[in-house]
């Protein structure tokens, strides 16, 4: 990576064959170690690292199911203009978009991404309960905990998985994703629910118009599974560089003061910075993650990237001596969704038919951090199994009946803890002193030193 400021984190890439045929590690180091600079030994750990990274994995994660949910209210350039001073051809010249979508009162992240999982299983034609872990990518959560991924667990009934929530920005969703790939072909798990899902209009600071008309709100999901098939998620690199922490964030609550100009739960950005970033990052991550795969731009169907502003993509696509089609744009109906903006785009190009079985495409997100991913992606290789007529909507009564059963498991649990409570009661000084005790006898079992076992290895 030509970054020198920044820390690239490199995955470990299931290039199709699993190994690198070029003679190059994925970092561009040569196969005698040296780097192309001729630096000596810390190119070589990175190589020797590296290769062991890059053993062929035995599994393989797939994309089995996308789904993607956006509110109803669009709000148009128009509809701004009303609102701060501006115009609908300053917007739409400056960064290409049109409208984008707010949610309403009744919208949250959770809402949005319950309605994308849910498309996402039924796509995959998978059961809730089958889902072993849900990573939600969101810059705009309802709490700090619980986590959205938590929530909507629940919702959807996912019995048997772990829940997280994670935080990059705009590149969160590629982050989420090589979070599941990676949990995946380690065998800990083998089906993983990833969202991205922002309301992006809740932290917009309308005194500012050159941010403030960038931003919409929606939710992508897609479900990963586990297959010894090769393919899916080919390569990935993530990257990071926090010296640029002040071009563009959001203030929390855990500031110690509020920096000059800043306002609470309200986003402020350097547009030009932000931009010149957005363009040279692009570039350097695709060709990067497309050198871990063994793949060249010649190979790319599609680059998928994160939709920030038409210009950037256009700026990109130049750079890169590339046709600015073959970047998928839709942000001129929904502006920039941040964590989101990739699944929702992902979904619009398969139905559009830009992305067909085997094609090799790119998912690209950069943005506060900064931070920056790309991923390469082997579409669908797996054929789905085909569940038709009667078993099909067996398997669609059964996923329906998971999402009644867990709207009243959740109530019913809640009400079981406030029985609990109330049969119990509050803790009294009788239970406590025996808990004291149980405790007390614990932690003198375990300061007695114990007697030495005889070591039967030595020899008299
Ligand atoms: N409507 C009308 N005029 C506006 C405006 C708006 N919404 N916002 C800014 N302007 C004005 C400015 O006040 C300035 O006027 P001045 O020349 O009289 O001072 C002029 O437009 C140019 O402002 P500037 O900030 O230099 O515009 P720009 O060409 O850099 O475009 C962005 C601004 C935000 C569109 C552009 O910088 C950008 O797209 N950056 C990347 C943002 C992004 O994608 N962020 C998310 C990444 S994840």
């Amino acid at each position: 990576m030509a970054r020198t400021n920044g820390h690239v984190a490199k995955d470990t890439a299931a290039s199709p064959n699993g190994h690198s045929t070029n003679g190059h590690t994925p970092n561009g180091h040569s196969a005698n170690g040296q780097a192309p600079n001729g630096h000596g030994p810390i190119p070589n750990m990175r190589r020797a690292f590296s290769n062991l990274q890059r053993s062929a994995p035995s599994r393989y994660a797939h994309i089995v199911g996308w789904g993607m949910d956006v509110p109803e209210l669009i709000i148009t350039n128009a509809d701004l203009e009303a609102v701060v001073e501006t115009t609908d051809e300053w917007i739409r010249t400056r960064t290409g978009i049109h409208e984008r979508r707010f949610a309403n009162d009744r919208e949250t992240v959770t809402t949005l991404g319950f309605e994308a999982a849910r498309k996402a299983l039924d796509r995959a034609d998978m059961l809730p309960s089958e889902i072993d872990l849900i990573i939600v990518a969101t810059s705009t959560p309802e709490n700090f905990y619980p986590s959205t991924a938590a929530r909507i667990q629940n919702m959807i009934g996912a019995t048997h998985a772990g829940a997280f929530d994670l935080s990059a920005a705009c590149a969160g969703f590629v982050y989420a994703v090589n979070m599941a790939v990676q949990a995946i072909r380690s065998g800990s798990i083998d089906k993983a629910l990833v969202i991205g899902s922002e309301t992006n209009s809740r932290i917009m600071d309308w005194d500012d118009r050159a941010t403030c008309v960038l931003f919409g709100d929606g939710a992508g999901a897609i479900v990963l599974c586990g297959s010894d098939e090769p393919g899916g998620v080919l390569s990935c690199v993530l990257g990071s560089d926090g010296s640029g922490e002040d071009l563009l964030g959001v203030p929390t609550v855990g500031q110690s003061s509020m920096p000059e100009g800043r306002q609470m739960h309200k986003v402020h950005m350097n547009g030009r910075e932000v931009f010149r970033f957005g363009t040279h990052i692009i570039n350097e991550s695709v060709r990067e993650a497309l050198d871990k795969a063994n793949l060249t731009l010649a190979d790319v169907a599609l680059i998928v990237p994160h939709q920030a502003n038409q210009r950037i993509l256009a700026a990109a696509a130049r750079s890169m001596n590339i046709p600015e089609s073959m970047f998928f744009s839709n942000l001129h109906r929904y502006g920039n969704t941040s964590a989101a903006s990739i699944p929702i785009a992902l979904c619009e190009a398969e139905k559009e038919g830009r992305i067909k079985p085997n094609d090799n495409i790119v998912l690209v997100g950069f943005g506060g951090g900064l931070a920056w991913g790309s991923m390469v992606v082997q579409w669908q290789v797996v054929p789905k199994k085909a569940v038709t007529g009667m078993s099909h909507r067996l398997l669609q009564g059964r996923r329906e009946a998971e999402y009644v059963l867990a709207f009243w498991r959740g109530r019913v649990l809640r009400v079981y803890r406030r029985l609990e409570a109330v049969i119990k009661g509050p803790p009294t000084q009788a239970n406590l002193r025996g808990k004291r005790r149980s405790s007390d006898a614990a932690a003198r079992a375990m300061s007695t030193p114990k007697k030495a076992e005889p070591d039967k290895t030595k020899t008299v």
